[in-house]
């Protein structure tokens, strides 16, 4: 079939599947804005649609997140400011700074139309939260939500208004070093943190000044990078592209999410911050989104290297007819809009359009009634690391952990115990936050060393040793860490990954512990002392050898401020652990992209039966080595085989799916119960499992639980051969179990409409 017939094809269906998704219409006419935009000469249009780095505020934080930076800018922008040429700033803070610049904008430039600072507040600002990965883990949304409240409440105390938040890629490939800041590999996990993220930022009304205009990224597909390569390309179907990657930006939208930031990627051939379809056809006029896009760090300039604009200018040109609506950093749009427009390249209503929608945004903020919101001298001495939000940070640290192995019941520990505590991490702050903190004081947080030996009584003792750096031997440090294993009761283990090895850039070929790390994991091994491992990373890791073998793995991720005490509170049995995996822990990095809800093969691996000419590696299994949504408890968790509420779920109908869920261990404990499904035969194949739904329930010890959920046909659907969502009649399994690796299914049928 010819492409644009395709492209028409598809059209259609995406106009009625937005209708299915009630569309909203466009930002309304506004006559203060339209005012505005009557009297600004094209170049002072550009201004509105350029966004610079802010060097005049905090110059090392933005040295820390982005290359190559150009310090001219910088220099230039009070100037830039005053001449109406440039319409915002980011990652800069600091109140009086930014009074400074406000001022300039809104009293010496001729329109006075004010700034807006923008700036990454991923995981938390001057107090961290988790990464966005490890808080996935929690399996609870509300969760999201409040630490987002709490960073943008600390945020805006320090003059921002924007953040570039949530981070809601996809991530199906652990060698992408971006897997740390978003949710993880599931959908429906994605989706619900996306909305909490959102609601969490932009709190209940986007005027109040305690509220942080979030900004959903990367538009879209970034985490379908090819070899999890940080800005590779992006092969990728139509129905995976629909089906996987767009929902989460798609719930965030419908939560309020009023910007959005376009990837660095291109998809099967176009560059994303190019993509007329994605940014115009599919965010506007399909969705209704009313806010503006900002392009991501020059990915509008990168689209000369991409080998899609013949030059900057022609980058400028393509970028803003796709839908981009402000630069960010490359000072493409200043540059050349205005000769763009003047030579017909670009139509003005093109920019007046893009202008409209940021100064819809920066009224909807409340900036030209108060271009001061959030630059309060008196909320910014009081609001930062206060006993509430460090409390916040544990409590999310906490529950972000995962019990991944817990051999014997090792733990939880007694505080009478003798512990050596070793590896890079053991006594380590540095490292505490993980990627995009940087407004964060990297001085600052509760080390394990610190948490961990606050608990220690009686006759216990805690012996704390490097043992090697996180990529390097240290002279003598396995003998240290030898002599301390000797004395000592366990062994923990603090192990994984450094701040710098995920994140933006961060790829890695193979997702394994650093080589000098597992010769420390497998001397203290050989002591024949019990070892616990407390893994730090900002990715599943594939672990070998001793390090898979040890009686008892934490998933740790980046727990930010409150490491050291959240670990303990785990690690001692304070509170049980309930965080969950959102990714697949693989055996081996070659397993890689490794996702639970892969489509099923024509020679599927079954357990009991030959692997002989079945999908599988060599070397491994294609198992996972711990599948996504497991977790241990201190409890004794199990499930009874689910029941269904009928046999067949009537076209407009609900069906109740049930399960028994009993504690059966000596301790309370919180299970996240999971929901599966699985639909058999298909007009296009489908993945070997779905999450449909989880619910978190505490439980004491032998205590049982009939856990419900309603399943309708909305739950059942796809996006089918003509992407728009279908389902199909016929026979589904369904599974409540504790993780992707299932347990028994039970099976209903969706009837005929
Ligand atoms: C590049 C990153 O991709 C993006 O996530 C971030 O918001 C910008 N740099 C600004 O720091």
């Amino acid at each position: 079939m010819p492409a644009a017939t395709r492209r028409e094809m598809m059209g259609g269906a995406m106009m009625l599947a937005m209708l299915a998704w009630g569309g909203r219409a466009l930002a309304d006419s506004d006559s203060m804005i339209e005012g505005l935009i009557g009297q600004m000469s094209v170049e002072e249009k550009a201004g509105q649609l350029t966004l610079m780095g802010d060097l005049l505020r905090l110059p090392e934080t933005f040295a820390q997140v982005n290359p190559g930076y150009r310090e001219t800018n910088g220099q230039k922008a009070e100037a830039e400011i005053r001449a109406g040429r440039l319409g915002g700033l980011f990652n800069g803070a600091g109140v009086a700074a930014g009074r400074r610049l406000q001022k300039v904008a809104t009293e010496e430039s001729r329109l006075k139309i004010p700034l807006i600072f923008g700036a990454d507040v991923v995981h938390g600002f001057h107090t961290v939260f988790p990464i966005g990965l490890g808080e996935a883990a929690s399996f609870e949304p509300e969760l999201a939500r409040r630490t987002a409240r709490a960073a943008a409440l600390e945020a805006t105390a320090f003059g921002l208004h924007w953040t570039f938040a949530p981070m809601v890629d996809i991530a199906r490939d652990q060698r992408w070093g971006r897997a740390a800041e978003g949710a993880g590999e599931d959908t429906l996990l994605g989706r619900l943190f996306a909305e909490a993220r959102v609601k969490g930022f932009q709190g209940n009304a986007l005027n109040d000044p305690d509220s942080l205009l979030a900004c959903p990224k990367h538009m879209a597909a970034y985490g379908a990078v090819g070899a999890g390569m940080d800005y590779n390309s992006v092969e990728l179907s139509d129905q995976t592209l629909y089906e996987v990657y767009l929902p989460p930006f798609r719930q965030a939208f419908l939560a309020g999410a009023l910007s959005t930031m376009s990837g660095f990627n291109d998809i099967n051939g176009v560059p994303a911050s190019a993509s007329k379809r994605l940014l115009t056809d599919v965010l506007r006029r399909q969705w209704g989104f009313k806010g503006f896009v900002v392009s991501d760090y020059e990915s509008d300039l990168e689209l000369v290297a991409h080998g899609y604009a013949k030059d900057e200018r022609d980058a400028a040109r393509l970028a803003l007819l796709a839908g981009v609506d402000m630069s960010m950093a490359s000072g493409l749009y200043i540059k050349h809009l205005p000769g763009l427009v003047a030579d017909g390249s670009v139509p003005m209503s093109a920019v007046d359009e893009s202008v409209r929608r940021v100064l819809f945004v920066k009224k909807a903020l409340g900036l030209f009634d108060d271009p001061y919101r959030s630059l309060d001298p008196q909320k910014e001495a009081t609001r930062s690391l206060t006993p509430a939000t460090r409390a916040l940070s544990r409590e999310a640290g906490r529950k972000s952990i995962v019990l991944l192995k817990n051999d014997g019941g090792l733990l939880p520990l007694a505080r009478t115990s003798r512990i050596a505590l070793i590896g890079p991490f053991a006594d380590d702050v540095a490292n505490l936050n993980g990627p995009w903190a940087p407004f964060a004081d990297r001085r600052v947080g509760v080390s394990l060393a610190e948490g961990i030996g606050a608990r220690i009584q009686g006759p216990g003792e805690l012996t704390v040793v490097k043992g090697c750096d996180i990529e390097s031997p240290i002279p003598g440090g396995i003998d240290q860490a030898l002599a301390a294993a000797r004395g000592a009761e366990v062994i923990l283990l603090a192990v994984g990954e450094g701040a710098a090895m995920s994140g933006e850039a961060q790829s890695r070929t193979a997702i394994v512990l650093p080589p000098d790390q597992q010769a420390l994991v497998e001397a203290m091994a050989a002591t024949g002392k019990p070892v616990v491992i407390l893994l730090r990373s900002g990715r599943a890791l594939a672990l070998g050898g001793a390090a898979r073998n040890a009686r008892a793995i934490l998933a740790t991720w980046f727990l930010g401020t409150e490491t050291g005490n959240a670990v303990a509170d785990i690690l001692f049995g304070d509170t049980s652990p309930s965080g969950r995996l959102p990714v697949s822990f693989p055996f081996e990095s070659g397993q890689e992209p490794f996702y639970y809800n892969h489509r099923g093969t024509g020679r599927p691996e079954e357990a009991g039966q030959s692997s002989e000419y079945k999908a599988r590696y060599r070397e491994t299994s294609n198992a996972a080595l711990f599948p996504f949504g497991h977790g241990l408890t201190y409890g004794d968790i199990r499930y009874d085989k689910p029941t269904v509420s009928a046999p067949t779920l009537p076209w407009d109908g609900t069906i109740r799916v049930s399960a028994k869920v009993t504690n059966a261990g000596k301790r309370e404990a919180e299970e996240v119960v999971q929901l599966y499904i699985h639909d058999k035969v298909a007009s296009l194949t489908r993945p070997v499992l779905e999450l449909k739904g989880f619910e978190k329930v505490r439980l004491k010890p032998g205590e049982s639980r009939l856990v419900t959920f309603a399943v309708t046909r909305r739950d059942l659907e796809f996006i089918g051969e003509d992407l728009v969502p279908v389902a199909e009649p016929g026979e589904f399994e369904v599974w409540i179990c504790g993780s992707a690796a299932s347990g028994v299914a039970t099976t209903f049928t969706l009837a005929s409409q």
